[in-house]
């Protein structure tokens, strides 16, 4: 059976000024910061970090140095779960991953906060299924994208049938050449590690979507193709920091200028090969750098969705058509800049209204600090917009982004159901 749901028992189980044991696998530039030297920092009082753990050793050292000095630090997770016994793993690690220490996870007795994606494919979301099946553990995905103030108020107006039942939404996306280098430098740019991003960056968008519609997806049909990247590319070089076309390149970054990322990384390239600024015009990129699908919802919503790489814009635009009204608005602005959050809604026979959202403050939008506040300082605070996610959620997200890309690939419509064990459902089950 799988348990009640992420984080209920646990807040329901947490006795009196109890401290969270959590442990922390995956000491990249995520796991050091936000869920490592910030949750101390922020969260200290509700948490103890009994453990640390990176397979890069040097990254490891340098991130004890960082995160706290007395922290314990393992280059083997196994030991780290021995030795310490957390009740709770935080995995930061690589995507493609996530499953492998998941279920090590699991198996070693710990409840699991994971960021996204879940994982990468249909047949490690199915092993993240059938092992949380097996332990009975709790698993919380961290959809910072939800607790966005501005999305939140989206998902009360739509739970309020403020526009009546939805019929059809228009959902696109933007990132800025910059914003998109950065993957195309890493391991985010080959898609059996990160998915493509198909599944690594619009994992989030798809779980909003699967949010505010309150439905499955059933069936998505997908266009995808990489136009200026990887092999593409006039010409290319080993890393961006010192490369000979540094001068008429329009993506150069010289990490090294960064202090942060240079003891992180570059500093630690020797133990594992792990290169941070990859050429953006290696042959081996094989991820796309523009996205367009339909998706079909159980609750018979239709989704005209893209992501659009290599833009001079950063954020997204959605519309949403309702039996009543509709409702329509947008976040970001040109070159990043945020042009507002507000929402414009006209329900049939009214005049037009705007409804005005104060802009938050903190990481991602507003949207970290009160994810990282219902999971660490407040468990049992009441959750009215559903905001928490589990694995089914997880799940349900990049599955769209699976059968996206499997789409744009074979040329034809790809069923939900067919990926794993779980069946769409016209309204979506509580979180698990
Ligand atoms: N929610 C968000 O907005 C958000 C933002 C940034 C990153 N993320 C996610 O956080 C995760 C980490 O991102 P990052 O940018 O820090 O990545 P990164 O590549 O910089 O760091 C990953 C770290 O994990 C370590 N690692 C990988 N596999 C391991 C294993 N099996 N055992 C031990 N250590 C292992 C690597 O050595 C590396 O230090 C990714 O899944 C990413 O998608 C989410």
């Amino acid at each position: 059976m799988i348990a009640a749901g992420p984080i209920m028992s646990y807040a329901a189980n947490r006795k009196g000024n109890e401290k969270m044991r959590v442990a922390l696998v995956g000491t990249g530039i995520r796991g050091v910061r936000m869920f490592g030297r910030e949750l101390l920092e922020d969260y200290g009082q509700y948490v103890d970090l009994v453990g640390i753990c990176d397979q890069n050793p040097g990254r490891l050292k340098f991130a004890r140095e960082y995160i706290q000095p007395t922290v314990a630090a393992f280059t083997d997770l196994e030991k780290m779960l021995a030795d310490t016994r957390p009740e709770w793993l935080i995995v930061t690690t690589w995507d493609w991953e996530h499953h492998n220490n998941i279920i090590t996870g699991m198996k070693n007795g710990c409840n699991i906060i994971c960021e996204k994606p879940l994982t990468i494919d249909e047949d490690k979301a199915e092993m993240i299924l059938q092992a949380q099946k097996k332990y009975d553990k709790e698993v919380i995905v961290t959809f910072n994208y939800r607790w966005v103030p501005h999305r939140a108020k989206l998902k009360e107006l739509l739970m309020n049938k403020t526009i009546g039942d939805l019929t059809a939404v228009e959902f696109h996306w933007h990132i800025t050449h910059d914003h998109l280098k950065r993957y195309m430098q890493r391991w985010h740019a080959e898609r059996n590690r990160g998915g493509s991003l198909w599944v690594h960056k619009s994992t989030h968008h798809f779980d909003l979507l699967n949010w505010w519609l309150d439905s499955d997806p059933v069936e998505v049909f997908a266009y995808a193709d990489l136009e200026r990247f990887g092999p593409q590319g006039p010409f290319r070089g080993v890393n961006c920091r010192n490369c000979a076309h540094t001068n008429e390149c329009p993506y150069h970054w010289d990490i090294t200028e960064n202090e942060l990322l240079r003891k992180l990384y570059t500093d630690n390239e020797h133990h594992d090969g792990y290169i941070r600024d990859n050429c953006v015009f290696r042959k081996q990129i094989d991820i796309y750098d523009k996205h367009s699908a339909i998706i079909k919802y159980a609750n018979n919503v239709q989704v005209n969705y893209s992501l659009t790489g290599d833009s001079n814009y950063e954020g997204f635009w959605i519309a949403l058509n309702g039996t009543k009204g509709r409702i329509e608005g947008k976040e970001g602005g040109w070159h990043g800049r945020d042009d507002g959050q507000d929402w414009h809604m006209q329900l049939i026979g009214r005049d037009p209204e705007v409804i005005s959202v104060p802009r938050a403050e903190g990481g991602h939008w507003g949207g970290d600090p009160l994810l990282m506040d219902k999971i660490f300082k407040d468990p049992a605070q009441a959750d009215p917009l559903h905001q928490s996610a589990g694995t089914r959620d997880g799940i349900m997200s990049i599955l769209v982004g699976v059968a996206a890309r499997k789409s744009a690939d074979s040329g034809k419509p790809i069923r939900i159901a067919d990926l794993t064990s779980i069946k769409p459902q016209a309204r979506r089950p509580a979180a698990t």
